[in-house]
C-alpha cells in the first residue's frame, strides 16, 4: 500500500475527519485515500509546488535496477492506541516500531531484523525517529504559507516558499544513512545511567533524500565574508526552551560536496510528519541531530548556535555532576558533529539459536553466515570489518558490500527525484553490509563474537567504552555471547547481543553485570586459574570465594572471635567484615549485628546483585571499597569454611516475645507484624500500617534510625529485605506506619521494583517480619546527636532530601520540633522532586512549620518539573541553592541528607564542600 498518493493524502494536510474515525488499531482502516494533487491557486502557474508534493504518481519512483530499489513505504491506516491521547494522536505510525520513551514524545527505533530485512533503504514506516517534542501539525493552509527564513549576516535576507526553493534551485537527491549519536547507548546505560534514554544497535536508517543543496542556498543569499562563520537551523517545534535547533560551520555548509540539502521528499515522497513534514534539513555523515526537521529558519551568522544538547562531554564527569555544572555543556570543545566508526551484528539475531549436530561438529562441512552494519563518519569509507572468535587474540577479515557505490556508475535524472549524482563523489555517506562464512564448530568452540570496524583515516572502534554523561556516540567493540548447551547428538547455541531494546530479554550486559562481573572488561571464558564468572547457558552465580582459601574454622572459633573485628558467615563461607566497617552503606552496626552469625539470609536478601558484585570484587580485585589493591584482598575477606557447616548458627527465631516489658524492635530478632491498612497518598506512594504485636506496646525506635522489612513475594518466592524508616510517632502505641514509594513496572524497567512488587501484593492480615532498630546516627534532644558513637551539639540543621529520602528528615524533624526543651535549635530543609505531586508529607512538614515558626525552620521545596504556577524552586539541587537555602558552615552545624547515591555523591557532598563544610564531620547520609 502507497501511503502518499499525494500530498493532500499526507497525514498534515486537510481535514482530519477520516483520522478521528480511526483512532484505534482496531478500528477499520479508510478504505481509499484521497489522490487530488495540490488544488491550483493562481501561484502555482508561476512557479510550482516539488513534484513530489503535487504527488507525480503517488508511488515511489520505480529506480532502474542496477540501483538499490526502494521497498514500499506502508504507513498504517490508522493511529496506534499508544498516541490516541497524546499531542500526535493525528499520525498514523507503524506499531511495530520500539517505542523508547513511552507514549510521549516519540522516539522510535525499528526491530533490527525488520530493519536490516528492509535492505539499503530502509522505507519511512521503519526508518528510526527521534522528536524532542510534539510534531508540528501542517495543515493546508500552514503548508501553503510555509517559509523558510534565511537571514543574519547575508547580504540579501530572504525568505523562501517551497515553491521558490523548487523552482530558484536544481532539485537533488542524495543516498543519506542517519544516525542518532544515542545508536547504541543502551549499552551505557547498563553500566550506568546515563542522561539519555536506550537506544539499541537500530538507531539508524537510510533513505533517499530529495530538495536542494543548502550550499546553492547559501551561494544566493551570499554570507558576509570574513564576519559569518556559522549556520544555525530551527525547527517549528514547540519545546519548553524554544525551538531544536544546531549549527554548522559555513565553510562546510557552502561546500556541495558536504551534501548538506535542504529536503522536501523521502524515498521519492513527501517527507512524512515524523521525518520533518514539509521540509528538513539532512546533513550527511554527522550526528541525526544536526538533521533538523521542520525547517523554519536560516540564520548566518558569527556564532554556533547555543543548543547545547549534542556533546561527548570528558569520562570524568557523570551524569549528575555533569547537570549540576552547566559551564561543561557550552564548552564547544565537546561538540559532536561527525559520526565515529561504528559496526554491529545482526545476524546472528539477539535470542537466536543454532542446533549444531555432532556429525556436522565431525564433517565440518555446515558454515554460518555471520552479518551486520558498518558506518563512519565525515564521509569516510570503512575500509575493514574483523571478526574475532576468540577474545580478541586473532581476527579475520570480513567481506564488505557498499550498496552506495552503485549510485557511483551513473547520473541518474527523473521528475521527483531530480539530479542523483555520485559520479564524482568519493564520499560515502551512506552504511554498507558486512558478511563473514564461518564453520559452526567455530561457533561451537567460541564463547563470543566480537566484531571490530575501521575507516579509511584509520580510525578504529575501540576495545573499551568511552563512558560519558550522555552516552553518546558509543562506538565500543560490538560482541554477541555465545551459550551453549548440550542436546541429544549435539550441541544448541544461543547468541546473546550486548543490550537489545524493547520487550526482548535483557542482553549478556545485563546478565554479566548482575553476575557481578565488571562489564567493562567483560570475560566470556572462565579465567584460567581465577575464580567464579563462569558462563553458560544456565544462570552464572557470582563467586565470593578466594581461590586459595582452605582454612577450616569450627563454629566455636567463629563465635567466640572478637566482635570488633566482625566474623560473618555466607553460604558456609567465613567473612572477615573489618574492612567494610566505615564504608557500608547502612552504618557499621550492619556488620557488627551479625558478628558470629549466619548472615546468608541478610545478605541475599538484602544486596542487590550489585552489591554482591562489590563484595566478590573487593574480594577479587581489591577494587570497589579500595580496601586492598590486589588479590590478597579476597584472602583477607574470605578467610575460610565453616567447618561443620550445617550447625545452625542463625541468630534470628521468628515470632512473638512473651516478655511484655521488651521493646517491640529486637537488633536480631526477626519480629512478625501484620499488615493493618494501605492508605494511598499520592500516584505512587502509599503509607502501610502494620501492627505491634501487642496493643500497649510503643515502638520505641531512637529518632533517626531505620529498621528492616523483610517478606517473601508471592510469585518469585525471593525473600526480599529493604530499610525503611517509620513515620508513625515513636509515641504511637499498636501500630508502626511505613511511607513506601512504589516503582512500577515501566517500559524501562518492565519488572519494577522488586519490594514494591512484593508489597502490591499484600492485603490486609498479611504478615511481613521486622527488625531493628538500626543506623549510626540518633538525634539524641536538646541539639545534640550521636554519629559513630560520637556525640555533638548544634544549633543549626540543614536537611536536604530528594523524594521518599524525606522519612528520616520527616523524623528528626518532628523529634526536634517535640522537644520542648529546645527553643533554640533552627531547621533549614530542601526538600527535592519532580513534580508538586511527588512531594509527601507535604502537609506535616507545614504544621510543623506553624508550631516551629519561620525564624525556627525554613522549607524549600525544588521541583524539576514545576507547572507554570508553581512558586517554589525549579531546577535541580546545585552549589546556589545549596548556599541559598541552606545554613552556612559551621562548627555547631550539621547537614544531615537522603535521596538517591547519585544526589548525594556528585551534587550534595562536593557542593558542600566547597562552600566550606567538613563534609567528613559533618554531612549525615542516611
Ligand atoms: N529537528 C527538530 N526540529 N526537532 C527534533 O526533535 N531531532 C533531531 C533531528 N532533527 C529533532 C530534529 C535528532 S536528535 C535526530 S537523531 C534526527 O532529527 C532524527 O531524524 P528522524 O526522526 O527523521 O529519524
Amino acid at each position: 500500500m502507497h501511503a502518499h498518493a499525494s500530498c493532500l493524502s499526507h497525514q498534515s494536510v486537510g481535514s482530519n475527519a477520516s483520522l478521528d474515525e480511526h483512532t484505534s488499531e482496531t478500528s477499520t482502516p479508510p478504505s481509499s485515500l484521497p489522490t487530488s494533487p495540490l488544488p491550483k491557486t493562481p501561484i502555482d502557474d508561476v512557479i510550482d509546488w516539488p513534484p513530489s508534493m503535487k504527488g507525480v504518481n503517488g508511488h515511489e519512483p520505480q529506480l532502474p535496477f542496477t540501483f538499490p530499489q526502494l521497498a514500499p513505504n506502508v504507513t498504517p491506516g490508522v493511529v496506534a492506541n499508544a498516541d490516541t491521547q497524546t499531542p500526535d494522536s493525528w499520525i498514523r505510525r507503524n506499531p511495530e516500531l520500539i517505542r523508547l520513551t513511552g507514549k510521549h514524545p516519540f522516539n522510535a527505533e525499528p526491530p533490527l531484523q525488520q530493519l536490516m530485512a528492509s535492505g539499503f533503504f530502509t522505507p519511512a514506516h521503519l526508518h528510526f525517529v527521534r522528536n524532542h517534542g510534539a510534531v508540528p501539525r501542517v495543515d493546508e493552509e500552514t503548508l501553503r504559507t510555509w517559509t523558510i527564513r534565511v537571514h543574519g549576516l547575508v547580504s540579501h535576507k530572504v525568505t523562501f516558499t517551497l515553491q521558490e526553493l523548487n523552482w530558484l534551485f536544481e532539485t537533488v537527491t542524495l543516498p543519506v544513512t542517519l544516525v542518532c549519536a544515542g545508536n547504541r547507548r543502551k549499552e551505557q546505560n547498563v553500566v550506568r545511567k546515563s542522561l539519555g534514554f536506550d537506544w539499541g544497535s537500530a538507531g539508524l536508517s537510510t533513505a533517499l533524500w530529495t530538495g536542494v543543496y543548502l550550499a546553492d542556498v547559501l551561494d544566493h543569499v551570499k554570507p558576509l565574508h570574513g564576519q559569518a562563520k556559522y549556520v544555525i537551523f530551527e525547527g517549528a517545534d514547540v519545546l519548553p526552551n524554544g525551538p531544536y535547533g544546531t549549527s554548522q560551520r559555513l565553510s562546510l555548509a557552502a561546500n556541495r560536496d558536504k551534501g548538506m540539502l535542504i529536503a522536501w521528499a523521502m524515498n521519492g515522497l513527501p517527507l512524512e510528519p515524523d521525518h520533518g513534514f514539509p521540509i528538513r534539513v539532512v546533513i550527511p555523515g554527522q550526528i541525526g541531530g544536526r538533521s533538523v526537521k521542520w525547517l523554519r529558519s536560516i540564520e548566518v551568522a558569527s556564532y554556533e548556535s547555543n543548543h547545547h544538547d549534542n556533546k561527548v562531554l570528558p569520562r570524568h564527569l557523570s551524569p549528575d555532576r555533569a547537570r549540576a555544572e552547566p559551564a561543561w555543556w557550552y564548552d564547544p570543545g565537546y561538540v559532536i558533529t561527525e559520526l565515529s566508526v561504528n559496526s554491529a551484528i545482526t545476524s546472528p539475531a539477539h535470542g537466536e539459536t543454532l542446533d549444531v549436530s555432532q556429525k556436522e561438529l565431525e564433517s565440518g562441512d555446515r558454515m554460518y553466515t555471520l552479518r551486520g552494519y558498518a558506518y563512519s563518519g565525515g564521509g569516510r569509507r570503512v575500509n575493514r570489518c574483523e571478526i574475532s572468535l576468540d577474545e580478541g587474540v586473532t581476527w579475520f577479515l570480513c567481506k564488505i558490500e557498499y550498496p552506495e557505490d552503485q549510485f557511483r556508475r551513473m547520473v541518474y535524472n527523473d521528475e521527483v527525484l531530480g539530479t542523483l549524482d555520485l559520479t564524482g563523489s568519493d564520499n560515502s555517506f551512506c552504511w554498507c553490509f558486512w558478511s563473514a562464512n564461518v564453520p559452526v564448530g567455530r561457533l561451537v568452540k567460541a564463547n563470543v563474537i566480537e566484531l571490530f570496524a575501521m575507516d579509511e583515516s584509520m580510525n578504529m572502534q575501540p576495545r573499551d567504552m568511552y563512558l560519558n554523561a550522555t552516552s553518546m556516540l558509543n562506538n565500543w567493540l560490538f560482541r554477541v555471547a555465545v551459550l551453549g548447551s548440550e542436546i541429544e547428538a549435539g550441541t544448541r547455541l544461543r547468541f546473546e547481543h550486548p543490550a537489545p531494546v524493547g520487550t526482548q530479554q535483557s542482553g549478556w550486559m545485563e546478565r554479566l553485570k548482575s553476575e557481578g562481573q565488571n562489564v567493562l572488561q567483560p570475560r566470556f571464558s572462565p579465567i584460567p586459574g581465577q575464580v567464579g564468572l563462569k558462563v553458560t547457558a544456565g544462570l552464572a552465580e557470582v563467586s565470593m570465594i578466594g581461590p586459595d582459601v582452605t582454612r577450616k574454622i569450627s563454629h566455636e572459633e567463629l563465635v567466640t572471635h572478637d566482635k570488633t573485628q566482625p566474623w560473618f558467615v555466607v553460604r558456609g563461607e567465613v567473612y572477615d567484615g573489618t574492612p567494610f566497617l566505615n564504608a557500608h552503606p547502612g552504618g557499621p552496626d550492619s556488620i557488627l549485628l551479625v558478628a558470629g552469625e549466619d548472615a546468608t539470609d541478610d545478605f541475599i536478601a538484602i544486596h542487590s546483585a550489585d552489591g554482591r558484585a562489590k563484595l566478590a570484587q573487593v574480594c577479587l580485585y581489591g577494587l570497589i571499597f579500595q580496601a586492598d589493591d590486589s588479590t590478597s584482598a579476597c584472602f583477607q575477606h574470605h578467610i575460610g569454611t565453616l567447618a561443620n557447616s550445617t550447625t545452625s548458627i542463625k541468630s534470628e527465631t521468628i515470632g512473638c516475645i512473651e516478655d511484655e516489658n521488651m521493646p517491640f524492635l529486637q537488633p536480631k530478632v526477626w519480629r512478625r507484624s501484620k499488615l493493618l491498612a494501605i492508605t494511598r497518598v499520592n500516584h505512587n506512594s502509599c503509607v502501610f500500617r502494620f501492627a505491634l504485636d501487642n496493643n500497649t506496646r510503643t515502638l520505641e525506635l531512637p529518632c533517626g534510625q531505620h529498621v528492616y522489612i523483610r517478606l517473601r513475594h508471592n510469585r518469585t518466592g525471593e525473600l526480599i529485605q529493604r530499610a525503611y524508616t517509620p513515620i508513625s510517632p515513636q509515641s504511637a502505641v499498636d501500630f508502626i506506619d511505613f511511607l513506601i514509594k512504589l516503582y512500577r513496572p515501566t517500559d524501562r524497567f518492565p519488572s519494577g521494583g522488586k519490594m514494591s512488587g512484593a508489597l502490591e501484593q499484600l492485603v490486609v492480615g498479611d504478615e511481613i517480619e521486622i527488625k531493628g532498630p538500626f543506623g549510626s546516627f540518633e538525634w539524641t534532644n536538646l541539639g545534640s546527636y550521636r554519629w559513630r558513637n560520637i556525640s555533638r551539639n548544634v544549633n543549626e540543621v540543614g536537611m536536604v532530601c530528594a523524594g521518599s529520602g524525606v522519612t528520616p528528615i520527616f523524623q528528626v524533624l518532628r523529634c526536634i520540633m517535640h522537644d520542648e526543651q529546645d527553643t533554640e535549635t533552627r531547621v533549614w530543609v530542601i526538600s527535592a522532586n519532580r513534580t508538586e505531586d511527588d512531594i509527601l508529607l507535604r502537609a506535616e512538614f507545614d504544621d510543623i512549620l506553624v508550631h516551629m515558626g519561620s525564624n525556627r525552620l525554613r522549607i524549600h521545596h525544588i521541583l524539576t518539573h514545576p507547572t507554570d504556577d508553581w512558586s517554589g524552586g525549579s531546577g535541580r539541587i546545585d552549589d546556589l541553592v545549596l548556599l541559598t537555602h541552606l545554613p552556612g558552615p559551621s562548627a555547631t552545624g550539621i547537614v544531615l541528607a537522603c535521596g538517591p547515591v547519585g544526589m548525594i555523591d556528585e551534587t550534595i557532598r562536593p557542593a558542600l564542600q566547597r562552600t566550606g563544610w567538613d563534609v567528613d564531620t559533618c554531612l549525615v547520609v542516611f
